[in-house]
C-alpha cells in the first residue's frame, strides 16, 4: 500500500521517524510531506533517508526545471498514495483540513485526496481542549476520518494533560485498522433507507417526525468508503447525498416501499434507518381542508410495514432494522428483531436531551439473533456507523460458518 505520511510543525514530529520504520516494516510504501514549521523541528533529510524517497516541502519546487509539474504535484501524491496519515497533527493543520483552507503542498493535497485519512494530533492540552480544536475534531470525525486521541501526560510546554501524541506504534495500528476495514464491502449491494417520511393530509400539511437522516447517511457513507455500492432511499431531509451513491427520493411510507423492492434484487445487506410513519390518511383530499369545526378527528390507516415484509421475502440477505425508543431499549429492540425476522436491530433512545434524532451523535444497542446485545457507546454517527458494518460484517461470517454457506 502507498502511504502519505503528512508531518505538521510540533515538537513531537520527531516522533514520526519511528512511525515512518513502522510503516515500511509492514511493507507499505511511505511517501513523506512536511509543512514548513515540521522543517523547524526535524530535517527533512531524516525522512529521505529512511523512505529512500525525495521530501515533499512546498507547494511550488524553486529548483524544479518545470514548474507546471511542481504546479501539479499535490495532485499527483493524492492520486498515486491510498491512505494519508499526519503525524503530528497541530491544531493549526486540524482546523486547515476541517475547513478546507489549502495554502501549502499538505493541506492542498488533502483536498485533493479521496482515500481514507489518519490523523494523529498533539498540542497543549489547553489548544487540545479549546472549543475551536473540538469542533474541528467532531467536523473530521463526521467525514469518516480516523483521529487517534492524544494521551495524557507530561507535555513539551511544561503543563500536565491530554496532547501528548499517541506513541508510533498505536498510530501504526490505526493506519492497520483503517486498510483492514477499507474494502471489506467491495462488490456487495447495500441497501440503506433513511430520514422520516412524510404522509400528508392534503395539499400544503403532512404527518411526519424528528427524524433528520444523519444516521442513515452516515450508514451510507461508511459503506461506500467500504468499497460497496450503496442505494441510499431517502425520505426529504436536509442533507446532501453522500458521493458515489445511488440516491432515491421519496416521500411517502408507499413510495419507500415500493422504491425499496425495486432495488431489492442485488441487495446483499439492507439497512432500514428510516423513520418511517406508522399511519396515513388513505384518501387524501384534493383542496386544502379549511377550519370548519373546533375539533377535528382523523382517521388515519396503517402504512406498510416495510422492513416486517423485507423479513418475509429477504432470502439470504442480511437484514437490519433499527428501533426509535424512548424506554425500555433493551426488551423492544429484541422484540422488532424477533417480530420482523430481522438478523439484527440497532435500538437508539430518541427524544429528550441527547436523544437520537437530530444529534450529530448516537449510542446505540444492537440486538442479535443469538439472544446477544452488543453497547455501542457514544460516537459521532459515522464511527457508530462503521461499528455497525463491522458488527455486521462479523455475524455474516458466523452465520456462513454455521450454515455452511
Ligand atoms: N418500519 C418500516 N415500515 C413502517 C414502520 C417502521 O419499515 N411502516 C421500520 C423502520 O424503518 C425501522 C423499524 O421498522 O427499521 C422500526 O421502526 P419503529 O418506528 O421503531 O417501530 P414500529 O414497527 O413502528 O413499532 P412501534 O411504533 O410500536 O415502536
Amino acid at each position: 500500500m502507498n502511504i502519505v505520511l503528512g508531518v505538521g510543525g510540533g515538537i513531537a514530529a520527531y516522533k514520526s521517524a519511528e512511525l515512518v520504520r513502522l510503516l515500511i516494516e509492514r511493507g507499505h510504501g511511505v511517501q513523506v510531506v512536511m509543512t514548513a514549521g515540521a522543517q523547524e523541528f526535524v530535517r527533512p533529510l531524516t525522512f529521505a533517508a529512511l523512505t529512500g524517497r525525495k521530501v515533499v516541502t512546498s507547494l511550488f519546487s524553486t529548483n524544479s526545471e518545470s514548474t507546471l509539474s511542481s504546479a501539479i504535484e499535490h495532485i499527483g501524491v493524492a492520486q498515486e498514495n491510498d491512505l494519508l496519515v499526519v503525524s503530528p497533527a497541530t491544531a493549526d493543520l486540524l482546523a486547515k483540513f476541517a475547513n478546507g483552507l489549502a495554502d501549502d503542498f499538505l493541506t492542498t493535497m488533502y483536498l485533493a485526496f479521496t482515500g481514507p485519512v489518519v490523523l494523529a494530533p498533539a498540542m497543549n492540552s489547553n489548544m487540545w481542549l479549546h472549543a475551536a480544536t473540538q469542533s474541528n475534531l467532531e467536523t473530521l470525525r463526521r467525514r469518516g476520518h480516523r483521529i487517534v486521541d492524544p494521551e495524557e501526560g507530561q507535555l513539551a510546554c511544561g503543563m500536565v494533560g491530554p496532547g501528548r501524541l499517541a506513541a508510533p506504534e498505536q498510530i501504526a495500528m490505526a493506519v492497520d485498522a483503517e486498510i483492514g476495514r477499507r474494502r471489506d464491502l467491495d462488490g456487495e449491494t447495500v441497501l440503506i433507507t433513511a430520514g422520516p417520511t412524510q404522509e400528508p393530509l392534503d395539499p400544503v400539511r403532512y404527518i411526519s417526525n424528528r427524524s433528520s437522516g444523519k444516521m442513515g447517511y452516515a450508514l451510507a457513507e461508511a459503506a461506500a468508503a467500504r468499497g460497496a455500492k450503496v442505494v441510499l432511499i431517502s425520505g426529504p431531509v436536509h442533507l446532501a447525498p453522500p458521493r458515489g451513491c445511488t440516491f432515491i427520493a421519496v416521500h411517502t411510507a408507499r413510495e419507500m416501499r415500493d422504491r425499496v423492492f425495486e432495488n431489492l434484487q442485488p441487495a446483499s445487506v439492507i439497512v432500514k434507518a428510516a423513520a418511517v410513519a406508522d399511519f396515513h390518511l388513505s384518501k387524501v383530499p384534493s383542496q386544502k381542508m379549511k377550519k370548519t369545526a373546533a375539533r377535528l378527528s382523523l382517521e388515519l390507516d396503517p402504512t406498510p410495514d416495510i422492513l416486517a415484509e423485507l423479513g418475509r421475502k429477504k432470502g439470504d440477505r442480511l437484514l437490519v432494522g433499527f428501533a426509535a425508543e424512548t424506554e425500555n431499549l433493551q426488551q423492544e429492540t429484541r422484540r422488532k428483531l424477533e417480530a420482523k425476522n430481522c438478523d439484527m436491530v440497532v435500538g437508539n433512545l430518541v427524544g429528550g436531551e441527547g436523544g437520537a434524532f437530530e444529534s450529530d451523535q448516537n449510542e446505540v444497542l444492537l440486538a442479535l439473533r443469538s439472544g446477544e446485545f452488543i453497547a455501542v457507546p457514544r460516537a459521532s454517527k459515522r464511527e457508530v456507523a462503521d461499528r455497525i458494518f463491522d458488527e455486521i460484517l462479523k455475524l455474516r461470517l458466523h452465520i456462513y460458518a454455521t450454515n455452511g454457506r
